[in-house]
């Protein structure tokens, strides 16, 4: 019993003093998990270390919330091997059990890894880090915009609503006027309703009073950002187009139908020919929506 107990007093003294020189000093360098991983896709997990001059690599293990599912250890007959767990398949693994794809990614596949790694006797020493992982269910279509006018004149209210599609985690949605980001007193509290299935649609307001800053050379943009993390974005923006028209008011002949170089025109400050028709002090603004969707999957 003494001894025993001696024994582990002097590993443990062993221990420190190996680690204060710096000696056998195995590290765990880097683990990557991805953070965010869409269904049916591969993720590629790596877990890199260093060895003290004096060890010998024992095992590198792999871990999801626990439960062993990868071994790497050189001296046995059969080095690397997988055990079965549920929504964890592993594809494919390098010969030194650093890097290991699993394939496909299924809700199960979601949880936390660990990678451990061990050096030979005496000592054993480990080292482990974690990290978690969640699987990601895109929305089947980008985010629409309804709610907006076809015409908006300075000092209209702009009441706008961004919705979803359907997806896990829920998606985040921004508003930006004119490019920049809406100022939060413009923008709602999202609301989020979630499905049976654990899908969520996102919904977030747009509300503010439109001022002549607005319109930038006649365009007033709106559009709605949706992000699921660093592996969804995809945006919906709602041009409008449209003129301040001083001192001139029938201008509304300048219908939806006239053609851009018309409105360009229209825009100019000496007014000409084909607007002589317009004449009051209200400012009008024409309006003509034009809606891009910009899809940038990551
Ligand atoms: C392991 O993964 C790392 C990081 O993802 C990569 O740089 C490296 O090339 C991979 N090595 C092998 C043997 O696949
Ligand atoms: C926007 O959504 C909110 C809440 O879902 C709803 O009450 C409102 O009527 C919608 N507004 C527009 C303009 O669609």
């Amino acid at each position: 019993m003494a001894a025993a107990i001696l024994s582990r007093a002097l590993l443990f003294a062993l221990m420190l003093l190996c680690r204060d020189y710096g000696a056998a000093s195995l590290e765990l360098l880097e683990l990557r998990v991805p953070a965010h991983v869409p269904l049916g896709t591969r993720a590629h997990l790596s877990c890199r270390w260093q060895l003290g001059p004096t060890d010998v690599l024992y095992s590198v293990k792999w871990y999801k919330d626990g439960r062993e599912f990868f071994r790497h250890v050189p001296r046995e007959a059969e080095p690397r091997r997988k055990f079965p767990l549920p929504g964890v398949d592993v594809e494919d693994s390098s010969h030194n059990g650093a890097n290991v794809t699993l394939y496909p990614a299924v809700l199960e596949t979601g949880g936390r890894y660990r990678c451990e790694v061990s050096g030979e006797r005496p000592l054993f020493p480990t080292v482990s880090d974690h990290a978690d992982m969640v699987i990601v269910a895109l929305p089947d279509h980008g985010p629409t915009i309804t709610g907006s006018r076809l015409r908006y004149q300075i000092g209209d209210r702009v009441q706008v609503n961004c919705t979803s599609g359907r997806s896990r985690p829920a998606t985040r949605l921004a508003w930006y006027v004119n490019g920049e980001p809406a100022p939060s007193t413009a923008q709602l509290t999202p609301t989020h309703q979630v499905f049976d299935d654990g899908l969520e649609v996102t919904s977030l307001a747009l509300d503010f009073k439109v001022k002549p800053k607005h319109f930038r050379k006649g365009d007033l943009k709106l559009k709605c950002l949706a992000t699921i993390a660093t592996v969804y974005w995809r945006s919906n923006e709602e041009s409008v187009q449209g003129e301040r028209l001083k001192g001139y008011a029938r201008s509304r002949e300048l219908s939806e139908g006239a053609s851009r170089a018309d409105r360009v025109q229209a825009a100019g400050k000496s007014l000409s020919a084909p607007l002589t028709l317009a004449s009051s002090p209200l400012v009008l603004c024409l309006v003509n929506t034009l809606i891009h969707n910009t899809i940038l999957y990551i």
